[in-house]
């Protein structure tokens, strides 16, 4: 049994996903705590009627890599059991970037969902980015977080065709489906041991 974390910036809706999924799908999989960052994060009312407990460890004022914040978010994860033996922390839609020091203690047990196919369009507002670059096709991607942003082997991608008319919007609601398709199936993937990392490379059994 892994034991989940699942860590939130605002609307919550790939958190959400997971969770109904976990609950669904009976997967091996125990959602111990969502923890935002900022005490609005929509996602949070969302967790507790679902009956999730919630934390919120404040980031205000702390821009880029902190480890004096993750410190915190380590202590909270600890304190419920999320550990770097049992645990499995996915990023659904966080807005920070981890320090190195997090990444090396829960090395290859944090997942990240990002919405473009990488390594295009890494950071923020990769569908505008998408959009205003011409591509015919985008996506989203499921990947291991390491030190580097939006950098980590790969685990899963789903692609999505791009339209003439699209705007930033149209193609964020049309990818963010497909978000909401490959995070619960990666999670699935990890809890059942069935990802293997090489190097760079992913190897899904
Ligand atoms: C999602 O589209 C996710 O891919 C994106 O933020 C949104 C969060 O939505 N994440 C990133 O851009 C990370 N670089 P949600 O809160 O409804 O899951």
């Amino acid at each position: 049994m892994i034991n989940l974390a699942i860590l939130i910036s605002g609307r919550g809706s790939n958190m959400e996903a997971i969770l109904r999924a976990v609950k669904k799908k009976k997967m091996p999989v125990r959602p111990v705590i969502v923890i935002a960052n900022k005490s609005d994060a929509k996602g949070l009312q969302i967790a507790k009627k679902l009956g999730v407990k919630t934390a919120i460890v404040e980031s205000v004022g702390l821009k880029g890599r902190s480890w004096e914040y993750d410190k915190k978010l380590s202590a909270v994860l600890e304190e419920n059991n999320v550990t770097p033996k049992n645990g499995l922390i996915c990023l659904a839609g966080f807005m920070r970037i981890m320090s190195p020091e997090f990444i090396k203690r829960y090395k290859g047990r944090i997942i990240n969902i990002h919405p473009a196919i990488l390594p295009s369009f890494p950071g923020l507002h990769s569908q505008r980015q998408a959009v205003d670059h011409g591509v015919k096709y985008s996506g989203c991607t499921v990947h291991f977080v390491d030190e580097g942003v939006d950098t980590g082997p790969i685990i899963l991608q789903a692609i999505v065709k791009v339209k003439d008319d699209d705007t930033e919007e149209s193609l964020s609601k049309r990818i963010l489906k497909q978000e909401h398709r490959i995070y619960p199936k990666a999670v699935r993937l990890f809890a059942e041991g069935k990802i293997k990392v090489k190097g760079r490379k992913t190897i899904i059994s």
